[in-house]
């Protein structure tokens, strides 16, 4: 057999000659044996091939054990891979940012205002004040319209779409398995949320639209206007009234809880007073409510709709 060594300095490979095969013998030999893929050559065509050095990593250890992960691909906007349930409730929380500004100003001029100036007349004048940052062509839609629109009914595709979801997870195939599979559960913040529609859809019809209709244009349309309201239909305006703000109130109040992550149900499971902690935050949100609820209406009714006078 030859004896195949590397020459450390030439490279070239050390051929014991005495130990080197018979040509002769080995043709005869190899008769027998089955075809090598060298097509015949035998041993004798190996290849001598160059060491590699011994600073180069080999392969099989230059990639991790586990191979990278893809890198993570962003969409045609940058906006990231997220699904539709993501961006749903983003556009939920972003148009009620828009609208708080609206409240914010609405709070002040028909209850704060008149609870400190304590008449109708004087308020007025402040209503008329601020009215033009509210109320002009761009701002009302862009502070009022839009983003209820775009809050009630992102709201409702987020419903739509995790109920398809959830009757496809189930395998949901006949009209009787759907029936069985319920709808995503509602909280309580949507519940107000949807009594909310009808109560201020009649508030805007009344206060927007229909004046509009009746007398051309609404800038009549004010305190005066509404404590009219409250001496022609006391019982109607009162219930009305007091449906809209606390409907209203615990909405918005128990929303913005939520989107701050403070409502009872987002403390962590693994928190170890976590009843209590429930408990207290149960007891603070319904408070604020409370709170914003007893102003508002101690300006709007007590003052602007002269109840108890
Ligand atoms: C600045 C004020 C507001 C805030 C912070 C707010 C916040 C929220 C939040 C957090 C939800 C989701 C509740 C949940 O999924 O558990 C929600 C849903 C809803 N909101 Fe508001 N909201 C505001 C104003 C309004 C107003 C003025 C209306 C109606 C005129 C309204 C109508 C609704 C409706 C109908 C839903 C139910 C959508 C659904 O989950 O199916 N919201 N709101």
């Amino acid at each position: 057999m030859a004896d195949y060594r590397h020459n450390l300095n030439t490279k070239e490979p050390i051929v014991n000659s005495e130990s080197a095969p018979n040509p002769d013998t080995m043709a005869d030999a190899s008769a027998d044996l089955p075809p090598t893929p060298d097509g015949g050559e035998g041993l004798m065509g190996l290849t001598n091939v160059e060491p590699s050095p011994v600073e180069e990593t080999p392969a099989e250890f230059k990639e991790d054990y586990f191979p990278a992960t893809e890198p993570q691909r962003t969409s045609t906007l940058g906006l990231g891979n997220h699904g539709p349930a993501y961006y749903l409730s983003r556009i939920q929380r972003y148009s009620s940012y828009a609208f708080t500004v609206f409240s914010s100003f609405h709070i002040a001029n028909v209850s704060l205002i008149p609870l400190l100036t304590r008449s109708v007349p004087e308020s007025n004048r402040y209503l008329l004040l601020t009215r033009p940052y509210y109320q002009s062509t761009l701002t009302e839609p862009l502070l009022v319209a839009l983003p209820l629109l775009v809050h009630v009914s992102s709201g409702i595709a987020l419903r739509l779409y995790r109920r398809r979801q959830t009757l496809r997870r189930h395998g949901a195939e006949t009209t009787g398995d759907r029936k069985r599979i319920p709808w995503p559960s509602l909280s309580g913040t949507s519940a107000l949320g949807y009594a909310l529609v009808p109560l201020a859809s009649f508030h805007v019809l009344t206060t927007r639209i229909m004046p509009l209709y009746m007398h051309g244009d609404n800038s009549m349309i004010n305190l005066s206007y509404i404590a009219h309201g409250f001496h022609l239909y006391p019982i109607v305006s009162f219930a009305g009234f007091t449906a809209l703000v606390g409907v209203g109130v615990w909405h918005v109040v128990w929303g913005a809880a939520r989107w701050l992550d403070w409502v009872p149900s987002q403390v962590r499971d693994t928190d170890s007073r976590r009843h209590l902690r429930k408990k207290r935050r149960w007891y603070g949100i319904n408070s604020v409510s409370a709170l914003v609820a007893g102003v508002w209406l101690a300006g709007g009714l007590g003052i602007v709709g002269g109840v108890g006078r």
